[in-house]
């Protein structure tokens, strides 16, 4: 009876709160235009401007107990809704801190996929401008990644970190969470005193005896930017306004991998304007981040597996610190137009490369890239969402994470390349520097986009350009950029080669007889393809080009002299586990395999080497059981995506 009771009252309660909204003039909001479908906030009526969050983060059983204390601006609402998603709230206060009175809420139920979490609703008056809400979070909190110590590199202290994008800020924070409303936030959190914390905000470089410690973000942010990591962390600068976080044993290593930052940074500023954040930071986290690297302000979030040694990957600290202007300064209004942020930073990331490493290495990244691209439309064409390959996606319904495929990132750099070749460089970069500065600080969605386009570049143009075909058509145009590369055409050959048994990897050893005065001297000449004579790349293009059922003869010889199946490289061995998962080579590597897949969580890596294995009758079981023993070193972001997987491959 009380349970029905509960359910009449919340149906009343949204039966007013529609009625109510209904009938209202038209808010004054800065954000009438268009809603997001991918939160339940009222921005158009009430948005938050300023979070200040009180944390303290527990270990022990795993929870952080939180206030968020926002403050915000009212339109007039009188409901204020915030996003929540696995968290449990303990109660909701309103007015400053100090003299709040405890208020109403409903919580309405979970949206039927649990994609969205549930609406948090929050009866208030016209003039409410502060909003408390006490919480604290659980199991289901997805954005928290708690690690026990023996999966951090020091195996003796734990490590906690968040992951808010796409929508899982919602998760660990109750807020607003759309990325079409900025705000700016403080906080005060409370650690075990032997860890440090830091969020994507100012940074402390040192440890504090208290464990206590504060941050500010002072320049508007949407919410899926808020980050938290706490961790057994030191500081190595790199200048005066960029550095490297990181556990002390990857601290050299990581002082070794990133200092091109400085130069990054440079070449970044002098083709789109100032860089807006005043410091720029990476912190390396342990294995189990899910992505490569993720864009927090002022601290980006990188992957461990890119200290391959040799400086191989460091075009993703390239993406992560293009994000500062494309994405984190002009942000995509809703994950439809993702490919606002993903296609402008992948651009922006190729351009920093060829500046620091020449045209030649920007174009083989450009092209490897463009081979992954051209596999991933074969797939949505497939699929049950064709129209994923449309730069401008529909997502309404779905998970926002559907959208982060190379559509967004390849085609969307595609696009912006195939234009920048239509006008010039010269003038494309003028364009791109004022949109920088033009919607800085501010979101954009893809209308706004193709008005800006077409009143500063294109207008200005003779002769069209067909952009709709880009952003609201299925695969790719036929104006599409067409690039070459000789070095990676030579790994093609050269793996045709060796395919045909034209090549081998063995040393090859000649003889040739020199005349020493009367006597003839024997020379011994060894030649040899040795791993060095190529960057990663040029690899990754020869492991494609071999047949997917190359002999087991031919994968040991490569293994001999080449040891891909031992390599640093996490690209590298991708490309290699894959094509071994196919031709039954898996067998002879698998423990290799199942070393790489219980370590790394970068899902990039898991989510093709366990379809091949999951797809192949042979070492499906391999894989399932790889994954019961690794799962518990993944981020739910990574667990579920490869329990879907498990679930379409049955
Ligand atoms: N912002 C993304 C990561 C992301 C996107 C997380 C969508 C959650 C939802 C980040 O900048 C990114 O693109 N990472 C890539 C790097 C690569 C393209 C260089 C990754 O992790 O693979
Ligand atoms: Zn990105």
């Amino acid at each position: 009876m009380k349970q029905l009771l509960w359910i009449v009252s919340i149906i009343l309660f949204l039966a007013s709160c529609d009625s109510l909204h209904s009938t209202k003039t038209a808010p004054k909001s800065p954000l009438n235009e268009r809603a997001d479908a991918h939160s339940y906030a009222n921005l158009t009526e009430i948005s938050t401007k300023h979070l200040h969050l009180e944390l303290d983060v527990n270990f022990e059983n795993r929870t952080i107990y939180g206030i968020a204390r926002h403050e915000m601006k009212n339109y007039g609402a009188d409901t204020a809704i915030f996003d929540i998603n696995g968290l449990m709230i303990q109660k909701v206060t309103i007015g400053e801190k100090g003299s709040e009175e405890e208020a109403d809420m409903f919580i309405d139920k979970m949206d039927k996929d649990s994609i969205l979490g549930q609406a948090l609703m929050v009866p208030i008056k016209e003039d409410t401008k502060f909003v408390n809400i006490y919480y604290q979070t659980t199991e289901r909190s997805d954005a928290l990644d708690w690690l026990d110590t023996n999966l951090t590199s020091s195996k003796t202290k734990p490590f906690l970190y968040t992951q808010g994008q796409a929508i899982l800020t919602r998760t660990w924070i109750p807020l607003q969470d759309s990325p079409s409303n900025r705000i700016t936030y403080s906080a005060d959190v409370k650690v075990p005193s032997d860890l440090m914390a830091v969020m994507s905000a100012h940074n402390p470089t040192k440890k504090n005896n208290e464990g206590l410690y504060h941050f500010e973000m002072n320049k508007p942010i949407p919410a899926y930017l808020i980050a938290l990591a706490v961790g057994d962390l030191e500081y190595h600068a790199f200048s005066a306004n960029s550095g490297v976080y990181a556990e002390p044993e990857l601290l050299s290593s990581c002082a070794y991998e990133f200092d091109a930052i400085p130069q990054m940074i440079s070449a970044a500023e002098k083709l789109y304007g100032p860089y807006q954040w005043d410091q720029y930071d990476i912190l390396v986290l342990p294995y189990s981040f899910p992505f490569g690297g993720m864009e927090n302000p002022m601290l980006t979030f990188a992957n461990p597996t890119l200290l391959a040694g040799d400086k191989s990957l460091v075009s993703v600290i390239a993406h992560e610190l293009a994000h500062s202007w494309s994405g984190n300064l002009v942000t995509n209004r809703t994950w439809n137009d993702f490919w606002l942020n993903e296609g402008f930073t992948v651009y922006f990331e190729q351009r920093i490369m060829e500046s620091i490493y020449g045209k030649e290495v920007a174009d083989i990244l450009a092209l490897i890239e463009f081979d992954e691209l051209k596999d991933e439309l074969k797939r949505i064409k497939k699929s049950e969402h064709p129209e994923d390959s449309q730069l401008h996606l529909a997502l309404e319904g779905r998970n926002p994470d559907d959208g982060m495929t190379d559509i967004a990132y390849v085609k969307g750099a595609f696009f912006l390349k195939t234009l920048e070749a239509h006008v010039g460089r010269e003038k494309f970069d003028v364009f791109l520097k004022s949109y920088f500065e033009t919607f800085q600080f501010k979101t954009v969605d893809t209308k706004q986009f193709i008005r800006f386009l077409n009143e500063h570049l294109l207008a200005k143009e003779k002769g069209n350009f067909n952009y709709d075909a880009w952003i609201y058509s299925e695969g790719l145009p036929t104006n599409c950029l067409q690039l070459h590369s000789t070095r990676l055409d030579d790994m093609q050959t050269l793996a045709d080669n060796f395919t045909h048994g034209k090549v081998s990897f063995a040393p090859k050893i000649t003889y040739t007889y020199k005349k020493v005065g009367k006597r003839s001297k024997k020379i011994k000449r060894v030649e040899q393809i040795t791993y060095q004579d190529h960057i990663v790349q040029e690899w990754q293009t020869f492991i494609r080009r071999l047949p997917r059922n190359l002999p087991h003869a031919k994968m040991m010889e490569i293994d001999r002299y080449l040891r891909f199946s031992f390599s640093g490289n996490s690209e590298l061995l991708t490309e290699w586990f894959i094509l071994s998962a196919n031709n039954g080579y898996a067998q002879t590597n698998k423990h290799q395999i199942a070393a790489f897949l219980t370590k790394v969580g970068r899902r990039k890596y898991l989510m093709p080497i366990y379809e091949a294995l999951l797809l192949n009758k042979s070492t499906r079981n391999f894989a399932v059981h790889t994954f019961q023993g690794a799962k518990q070193n993944y981020h739910a972001v990574s667990r579920k995506s490869i329990e879907a997987l498990m679930l379409e491959t049955k």
